[in-house]
């Protein structure tokens, strides 16, 4: 049931196999928190931990530029959770209607009418926001922050300048708001066929707290992925 076939422009989808350590800081937290029980992941993928947080109550909000109507679809009604997934194929970039000037591929047009929750609890976005420019990043953090309930959460992993995918990263040294391109050859073994921005540890944190998040942890792992918990 849990079989996705990914397209890997965007790199491996990891949710679709092994739980890690952060997804299991997400599942506990999601376990202890009271109130409304409302979750969204952007750039999904499969998933997983999202799915874990449908079936422990959550309305799960997903969204992603891959076609994976049909896979929710499937595993919603298999694990009789259809009214809790509810997933949106769109570039995250049109969430808040904030897209200015992208030039998008081929079959990458703003697919549809977005609906995001504004009572957001749980945010979640895993390996997925250094696929768009920076200033696109930055109104899509902006946006959850103005969606999420007072001390929400989003958890957070974004890929850094130094990850294992980075050697032939040329544009390293340009400012963030211009750092947008390529991987080079590191990006065939890791599915990174597109350009990307990526971030040192201090910059992650100037993009949260910018829009007002409180930085709770953050930790930079071996593979190079900075994780942050931050909290509205
Ligand atoms: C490396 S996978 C990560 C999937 C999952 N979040 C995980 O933790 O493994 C990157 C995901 O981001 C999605 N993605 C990349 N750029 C996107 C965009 N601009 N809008 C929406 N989804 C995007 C891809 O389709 C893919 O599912």
């Amino acid at each position: 049931m849990f079989k996705h076939i990914h397209a890997t422009n965007y790199g491996i989808d990891i949710s679709r196999g092994r739980l890690d350590s952060f997804d299991k800081e997400i599942i506990k937290y999601a376990f202890e928190h009271k109130g409304r029980r409302v979750a969204v992941n952007i750039g999904c993928g499969a998933g997983k931990v999202s799915i874990i947080l449908a079936l422990i109550g959550f309305d799960v909000w997903l969204y992603d530029i891959d076609d994976l109507r049909e896979y929710y679809a499937r595993v919603g009604e298999v694990l009789g959770i259809e009214n809790k997934l509810h997933f949106t194929r769109c570039d995250i970039r049109d969430m808040f209607q904030v897209s200015q000037n992208i030039t998008r591929g081929a079959g990458q047009e703003n697919v549809c009418a977005i609906s995001v929750p504004n009572d957001i609890a749980i945010a979640i976005s895993q390996r997925v926001l250094h696929h768009v420019p920076y200033p696109d990043a930055e109104c899509v953090i902006n946006g959850l922050y103005k969606n999420m309930i007072a001390n929400g959460k989003l958890f957070l992993s974004v890929s850094g300048v130094e990850c294992k995918f980075a050697g032939g990263y040329t544009c390293a040294r340009e400012p963030i708001e211009r750092r947008f391109c390529d991987v080079g050859d590191d990006g065939e073994i890791y599915s990174v066929y597109n350009a990307v921005c990526l971030y040192t540890q201090s910059e992650v944190v100037h993009l949260l707290q910018n829009a007002g998040f409180i930085v709770q942890d953050i930790e930079t792992t071996r593979f190079g992925n900075h994780r942050v918990i931050v909290s509205k």
